[in-house]
């Protein structure tokens, strides 16, 4: 029988590292996408210790080379059963007369759009087989975070997408959002005006729960005790929370 393979994007880096070694020793093998080519054979190599790995160079945030790398995919005749869109990049400053458009630019291209292009061109063959489409959101997919107008408005994005595409292919597609809280990975080492953070999980620990939550074919999965009190208090007390919010990262702004 055909091995299932996971596509993760966003490969070498931190979550997504964690995820590739939890699917791996689970089984199924492992599409690596990513920028770098060096950075994507380092994780190649180690990761053959487990199971079978193909690594593509991609831009997520370029049509053009989604298209490639999803072309040298299906040329290598592998059974995509699971599409875990993770690659990401975040854009901290307050919505002011410094803001950056480029960056704000790049960074919607990069976590919504890439979601988008890779989705568009591996649905055929996630319809065919039942399969599952895995997006890495944040808690910024559902409150508001000051400073974040952009991984906002990227995040609620995916959010939007992904719930209009699960209605479309209701049955036919498993569709999981996840919410995670903060991770120690490199993407907070672009983070300005150091935040203080009550809790911060490994990545081990989240793709743990990214793997069970996906067995249970869950449709969406909360990760960490900040993601779960901040989805209640900003349902049941919006103005609490955005109090709350203010208080803790303004001055860091
Ligand atoms: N860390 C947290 O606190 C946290 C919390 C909630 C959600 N998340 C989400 O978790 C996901 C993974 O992030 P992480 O925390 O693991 O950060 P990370 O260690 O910085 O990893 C991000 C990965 O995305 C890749 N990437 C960025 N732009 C890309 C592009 N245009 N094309 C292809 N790959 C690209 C990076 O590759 P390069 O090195 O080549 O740029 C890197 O491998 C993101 O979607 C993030 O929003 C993170």
């Amino acid at each position: 029988m055909n091995k299932d393979y996971v596509v993760i994007t966003g490969a070498y880096g931190g979550l997504g590292e964690a995820m590739a070694y939890r699917f791996a020793q689970a089984g199924f093998g492992i599409v690596l996408l990513g920028r770098s080519p060096e950075k994507l054979k380092a994780l190649e190599t180690d990761l053959q210790k487990y199971t079978d790995v193909l690594s593509v160079t991609c831009d997520v945030s370029d049509w053009e080379s989604c298209v490639k790398a999803h072309g040298l995919i299906e040329a290598s005749n592998l059974s995509v059963k699971i599409l875990i869109n993770n690659a990401g990049i975040t854009y901290i400053h307050r919505f002011d007369e410094n803001y950056d458009i480029q960056k704000f630019q790049n960074l919607v291209l990069t976590n919504l759009n890439g979601s988008v292009y890779l989705t568009k061109l591996f649905l055929k063959e996630l319809l065919s087989k039942k399969g599952s489409i895995i997006n890495i959101s944040s808690v910024i997919g559902y409150a508001p975070v000051i400073g974040r107008t952009a991984y906002a408005a990227s995040k609620f994005g995916m959010e939007g997408f992904f719930s209009v595409l699960a209605a479309e292919w209701e049955q036919k597609l498993h569709i999981m959002m996840v919410y995670p809280t903060f991770i120690a990975t490199h993407i907070r080492e672009n983070t300005v005006g150091k935040q203080e953070v009550n809790e911060i999980l490994t990545p081990e620990v989240v793709a743990e729960q990214i793997f069970k939550a996906f067995q249970s074919k869950k449709e969406r999965v909360y990760i960490g005790k900040t993601a779960k009190l901040s989805k209640l208090m900003y349902k049941f007390f919006p103005k609490l929370y955005v109090h709350l919010m203010r208080q803790k990262i303004s001055k860091n702004l």
